[in-house]
């Protein structure tokens, strides 16, 4: 028979899951969404809200159609991501964190993407997109759009 203990654990453990499935669902994680959660497992709002906004594939407010994740780690850095994030800030109009008024896109700088060997590398709504130029991007964007 688990214990008080055992049961937090398990709970916490299945934390992860749980909001991503919630997002996966609605597209974002909800105020309410935590109030709800909190409720049911009886996990403080304040945790459940750090964890939500802790993960960068997490987010707490609506996003655009089109998710970039741009990596500004240090192999994507000296192959020149500043340049191609300065690029797609301008072709967009928006910065990190920030949607487009259509709401076609979100635009993300992050952490190591796990393509360091083809840097500068994005994922665009999770599909590796790398050896990133200008006109790769202006096609990508161009191909988002159309
Ligand atoms: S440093 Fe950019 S993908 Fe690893």
């Amino acid at each position: 028979m688990p214990d008080k203990l055992d049961k937090i654990i398990e709970s916490k453990k299945l934390l992860l899951p749980i909001l991503t499935e919630i997002q996966d669902r609605d597209g974002y994680i909800s105020e309410d969404n935590v109030r709800q959660l909190s409720k049911k497992t009886k996990i403080p709002l304040s945790e459940i809200y750090g964890v939500a906004t802790f993960y960068s594939f997490l987010t707490t407010k609506p996003e655009g159609r089109n998710i970039i994740h741009i990596c500004n780690s240090p192999s994507c850095y000296v192959n020149g991501s500043l340049n191609i994030i300065e690029f797609i800030e301008k072709e967009l109009g928006i910065k990190s964190g920030q949607t487009t008024e259509d709401k076609l896109f979100t635009l993300h700088i992050g952490s190591c993407i796990g393509c360091c060997d083809k840097a500068p590398a994005m994922l665009l709504n999770g599909e590796v997109h790398d050896k990133l130029t200008e006109k790769k991007i202006k096609g990508i964007i161009k191909k988002c759009r159309s």
